[in-house]
């Protein structure tokens, strides 16, 4: 069975509008990335709990088809690996509505730095939770892993 830890997060809901396009009239693949490397960062720096954080390596990215205008699409990011100084991450993107896959990355690595731009130890192993750092009570309905508030 899938646990809470390994399920992928899919926070970030884009509408594909007519500024993200590319002149065949399908999502511009550098927006695309752009979007994704937001949403690698944002998930590094919570689970890292540190603002310092720089993209270092993106592997193969996959586009496997191409969203059109009006398209809603959803950003999934997992951690897959934390390392010492680094934090590496699974990303996935999809129709929200068809659940169509869109992209695939198998490894985006993100180095924790200090305030000089150094790679700093993090001292993390395993994925948190905001909640459950600051003890919140559960108090949605939601599917664990699958709410806005599980990051
Ligand atoms: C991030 C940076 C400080 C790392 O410096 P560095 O000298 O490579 O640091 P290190 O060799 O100590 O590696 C740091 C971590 O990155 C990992 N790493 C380094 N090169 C890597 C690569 N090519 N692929 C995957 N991981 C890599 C290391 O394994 C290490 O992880 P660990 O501590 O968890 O084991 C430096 O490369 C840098 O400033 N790069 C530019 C970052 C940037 O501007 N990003 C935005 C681009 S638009």
């Amino acid at each position: 069975m899938e646990t809470r830890e390994s399920k992928m997060n899919f926070h970030t809901r884009k509408w594909v509008k007519p500024e993200d396009l590319n002149p065949n009239h399908s999502l511009f693949g550098g927006r695309l990335l752009q979007w994704i490397d937001e949403e690698a960062v944002i998930y590094a720096i919570v689970q890292l709990e540190n603002p310092f954080v720089v993209t270092k390596f993106i592997s193969e990215i996959n586009f496997i088809k191409s969203p059109k205008q009006g398209d809603i699409i959803e950003l999934g990011i997992l951690a897959t690996h934390f390392g010492n100084t680094s934090l590496t991450m699974r990303c996935e993107v999809r129709n929200i509505l068809t659940r169509e896959p869109i992209l695939n990355i198998d490894k985006l690595v993100f180095v924790n730095l200090d305030e000089n731009g150094k790679p700093k130890l993090h001292g993390k192993t395993a994925i948190t939770y905001i909640k459950d750092r600051l003890n919140i009570k559960e108090i949605t309905l939601n599917t664990p892993g699958e709410g806005p508030g599980d990051l």
